[in-house]
């Protein structure tokens, strides 16, 4: 409606409501290597295809007369409430497309009540970006270091700061062979503006002898490289965590039901069905289509999050239907920070909820209770 009246006044949206558009737009406007970065995928990039694809494959069934004037798109997760079922993504290195970074995104999004779940690559610090969003939900992404006392000190430093829940990726301990990045021989975090969390860290300066000065980066670097990943980890290893973090753990990046059960039985609270939005094993299955195995096997002991492919808000419901919580969205909002700054991350937010609470009123939902596999289409 802000929109429709905006435009009686001969005022536009400054950016593309349409997420798909948006990155369109974000490939004209931004620096070439920095879109490619966040646009490109593993390999042939078939799995970032397919995850979009996945959604076309899902038909809502609108329903009429169910007298929804005010949808309920609210939920309760890990015992707090949430406006909406959406969060923002962790994305690491954001400083690539706005000098404010991170902390850009922190502020739209805690003025919006919407969760950010901050990368262990960020930019900006655990406690910066907790200043930054004061007031507003915040999560903590791990990046499992191989070095475990690292390890501690981020669970310590995220927890003194107010993160709530804790998201374990476990899908990059190993970058993938981007062909996008490698044809271009660039990697952001590379370039010293993706190490903040790192290099304000008292145990890995102790590594590499602190304080770390811009002459002492290339050493820095050296040493991020060096204890990044950790391929070996394995499920023997999870207690780790579960004694060090007495809040929500959830695992990203979860594909088969096996690994979700094995999750739950780990005592973990959750798992994010992901497969990094296709930047990490080339051929992989669509994350929507193993979303409803996940959930069959575990979604009535441990909440089920999604993403990779979120761009609408019927997708939100497609997701939901399908077994999800609540989902991620990760590209769109990284682009349009790096089109508008804060206002484009708060631009996209607006959007994609408006867009599910108008989708919810047409197709006669009257709150995320209801989005059940009856929502779609049968096969
Ligand atoms: C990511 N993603 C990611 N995930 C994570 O756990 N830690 C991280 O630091 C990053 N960094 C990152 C950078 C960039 C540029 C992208 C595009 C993605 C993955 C991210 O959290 C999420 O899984 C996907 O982005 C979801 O897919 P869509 O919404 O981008 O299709």
């Amino acid at each position: 409606r802000e929109i429709y009246f905006r435009g009686l006044e001969g005022v536009l949206p400054g950016l593309p409501t349409d997420l798909d558009a948006l990155e369109r737009t974000a490939g004209e406007r931004l620096e070439p290597r920095a879109f490619a970065y966040v646009a490109g995928a593993a390999g042939t990039e078939s799995t970032a295809r397919a995850n979009r694809a996945a959604f076309e494959r899902h038909r809502i069934v609108p329903r009429m007369l169910s007298g929804v004037a005010e949808p309920d798109t609210s939920l309760e997760l890990f015992g707090a409430r949430m406006p909406a079922p959406v969060l923002l993504a962790p994305v690491g290195v954001l400083a690539i497309m706005n000098p404010e970074g991170e902390l850009a995104v922190a502020r739209a999004a805690a003025g919006l009540g919407t969760t950010m779940v901050l990368s262990t690559a960020a930019a900006h610090s655990i406690e910066q970006v907790a200043e930054a969003s004061e007031g507003g939900p915040r999560w903590f992404q791990l990046y499992w270091p191989k070095d475990r006392d690292l390890a501690e000190s981020f669970l310590d430093r995220a927890r003194a700061a107010g993160y709530r829940a804790l998201v374990v990726t476990l899908d990059s301990h190993t970058l993938a062979w981007r062909p996008r990045d490698l044809d271009q021989a660039f990697l952001p975090f590379l370039r010293g503006i993706g190490l903040a969390n790192y290099v304000t860290d008292p145990v890995f300066q102790k590594a590499v002898g602190s304080p770390i000065g811009d002459h002492d980066l290339h050493d820095a670097v050296l040493a991020w490289t060096a204890t990044f990943g950790d391929a070996s980890l394995s499920w023997k290893d999870l207690p780790f965590l579960r004694e060090r973090w007495d809040g929500p753990i959830i695992l990203k990046g979860i594909l088969h039901a096996d690994d979700a059960r094995r999750a739950a039985a780990a005592g973990m609270d959750g798992v994010v069905v992901s497969n990094h939005g296709g930047r990490q094993a080339d051929g992989a299955i669509a994350s929507l289509d193993a979303l409803p195995a996940v959930a069959a096997a575990v979604g009535d002991r441990i909440s089920v999050l999604f993403d990779s492919g979120i761009r609408t808000g019927s997708d939100v419901i497609k997701a939901l239907a399908l077994g999800a919580r609540a989902v991620l969205l990760g590209r769109p909002y990284v682009y349009a920070l790096g089109l508008a700054g804060e206002a484009g991350v708060r631009h996209v937010i607006r959007s994609l909820l408006a867009d599910l609470d108008i989708t919810m009123m047409v197709c006669g939902i009257p709150s995320l209770g209801e989005i059940t596999p009856e929502v779609l289409a049968g096969p």
